[in-house]
C-alpha cells in the first residue's frame, strides 16, 4: 500500500509505525513541515490505561517510551495556602520532545520515509497515494482543503492558557489556585522527566486583559508569571517555548474520511487539555485505523470501520473533556465559596471520570476524611448527630428543610401513572408510593397533580380539588408515615397547553381525539401546530387558578403532607409564563424575566400563605428550554433567587420539555450542572434530578456541593428498593421494617 501521511505528529508517526510494523512492503510517507528537532510546548500526560494500549499495540514504542517517563500516583491540589494531596491515580509524563524523537526513530528503523521542512499546501503532489492522512493537527490544511465533506464545527473556548515550562520537579500531578489584583489563576502543573515540568497558565479572558498580558510579550508573560506563582515555583525560571496565550478550540467533524482521506487525531477531533488525552486520543486513533485497514478489503470500508469504531469512544472523551473544560471556565464559582476539601472533590471528580467510589478505591484516606468532613457539615445543618465512626456514605447522611428532616438524600421524583379516574389516587397509587417508600427514599414525591379537572394533562392524571381525593391521599399519606420513615411530597401543577392530551402509551403530549376540554395559557400558543391553541388568560382565569392553588394546598395539608413543590417546569402552566419563547404578553406578565415570573410568584405566595410555616416548600423549575435565545442557566440563576427572596426552601432543577422544538443533550447526569450553579451562584439549596443511577454518581454529586438531594425518578420504576440495595452494596445497615426484618441475615446474590 502506498500511504502518505500529512502531518508527523504522534497521530500520524503511530500510525506509519504500527502499518510497518504489519507489512514492511508498505511504502510510507511522512510529510511534516518542520525540522526533526521542532517542536511547541513542553510535557505530555499519560494514564496508565493509555500507557497500556500502546504496549500492547507496539511492544517496542512502548519499551523506549516507559524508559523516558516520569511516574506518579499523586494529585496535588494548592488551594487557600493549604496543599491537598489525593493518590493513587496513575499517570506518566514525557517529554512531547522525546515522544517525537523516539516515534521518529522506531519509524526511521522501520523504513518510513520523513519528508521534513516540507509544507502541504494542497494535495495534488500526493494524489498517487491510496491512503491519505490528514495527521496535520489542531489547524489541519487537509480538513481545511475538503471542509465540504468534514463539514467541521470549532468551538473556540473563552478562557486564555499558555504552555510553559520549568525546571521546578513538581513531586505530584498539580493544580495550583491563586488570586491577585487581576482575578482568579489557574494551572496544570506535572514533571515530564528528571529535569523539567510543563506548567501551564490558565485564565478568564477578563483576568487576562486586566493583567495586561493581552499585548504582553513571550517575556513579559513569563515574567508576570514568575512573579505571580514565586511561592509554588521556590526559586525555579519559568521557560517559554512559543508560550503563546491561546483560547482552546474544541474540535470536531461530522464526517472523519472522503474517499481515501481521513483525519486523524487533533485535526479530527479536540479534548481540552485539563483531561490530558490529545496525545492519547491521537495515538489510539493509529491503533484503530491500523487495525480497520488490516482487516478490510478496500480503503473506504477500512475507513468506515475505523470511524465507527473511534466515534463512540472518542465523543464519550470529548463529552468529559467538555465538562472538566467548563469547570476550569467556571471556577470562580467555587473558589473561596467550597471548604478546601470539597473544592478538591469537586475538582477531582469534574469529568464524571473520577466517582466518589473510584476514588474510595484509589485512596481511602482521602475520602474517609472527605465523608467526615461532610457528616459533620450535614449534622450540623440538620441539628442531628451524625457518627464520625464509622461514618455513613454521603447519600445516608441527614438533611433538613424547616422541620422536615430527611434520613438521607435520596428522592423518588414525581412520575405521572396516568392511572386515575376523575383525579382520585387509588390503589395503584398506593402500592406505587407505598413501595418506594418502603424501598428507603428518604422522600417519595407524588406524580403531578392537577389543582382542577380542566388543569390535568390527560384523563387519567390524578388530582387535588375535591375533598374525597384529599382523603384517598390521605391513606397513602398515612401508610407512608405508618410504614416507613420516608417523607411525602406532592407535586401541585396546572397543565395549561400540554393539558388534554392522550396518557403516555398513547402518544404523550398528543391531543385527545375525543373529549377535549378548552385550555388556558399565558399567549394563544399551541404546543404542536397540531395541538388545541389555548385561550390568552385574562386576571380572570388568573384569579381562578390562584385560588385552585391555595385550596390544593389547603387539601393537602389536610391529607398530612410533608412538603408541597409547585410545577415550574415542562411546559405546563406556569412554565409557559417563565419562558419567553411561551409567554409573548405585552402587559405586566410578559416582557422581562421578572414580569414573566410576575404570575408564578403570585402563586407562589398565595401557597405560602396558607402552607404551615414549619413545613417547606420546593419548585421545580425547567433551568433551560434547550433552544437558542430560550430560557437558559443565568436565567434559571435569577428565578432560584427570585424564589428564595419569596421563601422557597429548596428548587428541584429539571431542564427542557418546553417547546417541541427543543433539541436537549441527554447523557449521564446531564441536568446536573443546572443544580451546580444555581447552589453557588444563587445560594439556594437544589435537588439534582435526570440520568442519576448509580450510588457512586449520587455521593458524588453531594460531596462535590452540586446538590443536596438526589432526584432519581426511572431508576425507581426499575428498582423500587434502590436505596437499600445502594445500602447493601455500599456496607451500610439501612434499617428495614418489622414486617422484612428477615432481611437483615440475607445475602442477595442476583447472578
Ligand atoms: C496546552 C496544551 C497542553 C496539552 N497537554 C497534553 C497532555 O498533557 N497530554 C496529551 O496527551 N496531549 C496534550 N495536548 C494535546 C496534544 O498536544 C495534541 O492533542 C497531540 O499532539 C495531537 O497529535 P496529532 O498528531 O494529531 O497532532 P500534532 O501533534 O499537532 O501534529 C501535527 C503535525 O502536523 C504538522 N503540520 C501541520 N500542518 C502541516 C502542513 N500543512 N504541512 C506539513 N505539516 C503540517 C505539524 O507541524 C505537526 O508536527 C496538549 C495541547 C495543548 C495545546
Ligand atoms: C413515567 C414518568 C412520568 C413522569 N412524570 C412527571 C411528573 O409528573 N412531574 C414531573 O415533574 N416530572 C415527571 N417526570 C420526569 C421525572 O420526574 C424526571 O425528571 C425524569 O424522568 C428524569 O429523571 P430520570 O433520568 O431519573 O428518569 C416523569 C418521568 C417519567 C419517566
Amino acid at each position: 500500500m502506498n500511504i502518505v501521511s500529512v502531518g508527523g505528529g504522534p497521530a500520524g508517526l503511530f500510525f506509519a509505525i504500527l502499518m510497518k510494523g504489519r507489512d514492511p512492503a508498505h511504502r510510507i510517507r511522512i510529510v511534516e513541515r518542520n525540522r526533526p528537532g521542532d517542536t511547541f510546548g513542553w510535557g505530555v500526560v499519560f494514564s496508565d490505561e493509555t500507557l497500556g494500549n500502546i504496549a500492547a499495540a507496539e511492544p517496542v514504542t512502548y519499551d523506549s517510551i516507559a524508559r523516558a517517563f516520569a511516574h506518579w500516583t499523586d494529585i496535588d491540589i494548592r488551594y487557600r495556602g493549604e496543599i491537598l494531596t489525593s493518590t493513587g491515580h496513575g499517570f506518566s509524563g514525557l517529554s512531547r520532545q522525546k515522544l517525537l524523537d523516539i516515534l521518529q526513530a522506531r519509524a526511521a528503523s522501520l523504513g518510513v520515509e520523513l519528508l521534513f521542512q516540507t509544507e502541504v499546501a494542497d494535495l495534488a503532489r500526493w494524489r498517487d497515494a491510496d491512503l491519505l492522512l490528514g495527521a496535520d493537527g489542531v489547524n489541519s490544511r487537509v480538513r481545511e482543503l475538503y471542509a465540504a465533506h468534514f463539514l467541521p464545527t470549532i468551538d473556540w473556548r473563552a478562557n486564555r492558557f499558555t504552555w510553559l515550562g520549568t525546571t521546578r520537579q513538581f513531586p505530584a500531578f498539580t493544580f495550583i489556585f491563586k488570586e491577585n489584583e487581576h482575578g482568579l489563576w489557574r494551572v496544570h502543573a506535572y514533571r515530564f522527566d528528571a529535569v523539567h515540568s510543563t506548567f501551564i497558565v490558565e485564565t478568564s479572558e477578563a483576568t487576562w486583559r486586566r493583567a495586561g498580558l493581552d499585548t504582553a510579550s513571550e517575556d513579559e508573560t513569563v515574567a508576570y508569571c514568575e512573579r505571580l506563582f514565586a511561592a509554588e515555583l521556590d526559586g525555579h525560571p519559568l521557560l517559554k517555548n512559543r508560550s503563546l496565550w491561546r483560547s482552546f478550540p474544541n474540535v470536531r467533524n461530522a464526517h472523519w474520511s472522503h474517499g481515501n482521506i481521513v483525519l486523524v487525531g487533533d485535526a479530527a477531533h479536540t479534548a481540552h487539555f485539563s483531561i490530558g488525552s490529545g496525545t492519547k486520543l491521537a495515538m489510539e486513533d493509529a491503533i484503530a485505523l491500523a487495525d480497520a485497514v488490516a482487516t478490510h478489503a478496500s480503503v473506504p470500508d477500512a475507513l468506515a470501520a475505523y470511524e465507527a469504531a473511534r466515534r463512540p469512544v472518542v465523543e464519550s472523551t470529548q463529552r468529559a473533556a467538555q465538562t472538566s473544560l467548563a469547570w476550569f471556565e467556571e471556577t470562580e464559582r467555587y473558589h473561596g465559596r467550597l471548604a478546601p476539601i470539597q473544592f478538591a472533590a469537586s475538582l477531582l471528580t469534574r469529568s464524571l471520570r473520577i466517582t466518589h467510589e473510584n476514588l474510595k478505591q484509589r485512596d481511602p484516606a482521602f475520602i474517609a476524611r472527605l465523608d467526615r468532613w461532610f457528616a459533620a457539615e450535614a449534622a450540623n445543618r440538620s441539628g442531628v448527630n451524625v457518627p464520625a465512626e464509622p461514618v455513613p456514605p454521603p447519600m445516608f447522611t441527614p438533611f433538613r428543610l424547616r422541620d422536615m428532616l430527611l434520613g438521607n438524600r435520596i428522592v423518588v421524583s414525581p412520575m405521572c401513572m396516568y392511572s386515575a379516574e376523575d383525579g382520585m389516587p387509588n390503589d395503584w397509587h398506593m402500592v406505587h408510593l407505598g413501595s418506594r417508600a418502603v424501598g428507603g427514599a428518604a422522600l417519595v414525591m407524588t406524580e403531578m397533580t392537577d389543582i382542577s379537572a380542566e388543569g390535568r394533562i390527560t384523563p387519567g392524571c390524578a388530582g387535588m380539588w375535591r375533598p374525597e381525593q384529599a382523603r384517598a391521599w390521605r391513606r397513602i399519606v398515612d401508610f407512608v408515615h405508618g410504614n416507613s420513615p420516608a417523607k411525602i411530597g406532592l407535586q401541585l401543577a396546572h397543565a395549561g397547553r400540554k393539558g388534554s392530551t392522550k396518557l403516555m402509551w398513547e402518544g404523550i403530549d398528543e391531543p385527545l381525539d375525543r373529549g377535549n376540554w378548552p385550555l388556558i395559557a399565558p399567549s394563544p400558543l399551541p404546543y404542536f401546530a397540531r395541538s388545541q391553541v389555548p385561550k390568552a388568560m385574562d386576571r380572570a382565569d388568573m384569579d381562578s387558578v390562584l385560588r385552585d392553588f391555595v385550596r390544593a394546598a389547603t387539601l393537602a395539608d389536610e391529607a398530612g403532607f410533608d412538603i408541597v413543590e409547585l410545577h415550574f417546569a415542562h411546559g405546563y402552566l406556569l412554565s409557559t409564563f417563565i419562558t419567553p419563547l411561551t409567554n409573548r404578553r405585552e402587559d405586566e406578565y410578559g416582557g422581562s424575566l421578572e414580569n414573566r415570573m410576575r404570575f408564578p410568584l403570585e402563586v407562589f405566595d398565595a401557597v405560602r400563605a396558607i402552607w404551615p410555616r414549619a413545613k417547606p416548600m420546593s419548585v421545580r423549575i425547567s433551568a433551560t428550554d434547550w433552544v437558542p435565545g430560550g430560557f437558559d442557566g443565568p436565567d434559571a440563576v435569577a428565578v432560584s433567587r427570585l424564589l428564595k427572596a419569596h421563601g422557597c426552601d429548596v428548587v428541584d432543577v429539571s431542564a427542557g420539555q418546553t417547546v417541541a422544538e427543543a433539541e436537549p443533550r441527554y447523557g449521564r447526569l446531564f441536568q446536573t450542572p443546572f443544580a451546580d450553579r444555581i447552589r453557588h451562584e444563587a445560594d439556594m439549596p437544589t435537588m439534582t434530578v435526570g440520568n442519576i443511577s448509580t450510588y457512586a454518581d449520587v455521593n458524588s454529586i453531594l460531596v462535590a456541593g452540586r446538590a443536596d438531594l438526589c432526584v432519581l425518578a426511572r431508576a425507581h420504576l426499575y428498582d423500587p428498593y434502590w436505596t437499600h440495595h445502594a445500602a447493601t452494596e455500599q456496607g451500610y445497615v439501612l434499617p428495614w421494617p418489622d414486617p422484612y426484618s428477615a432481611m437483615r441475615t440475607y445475602q442477595p446474590r442476583f447472578s
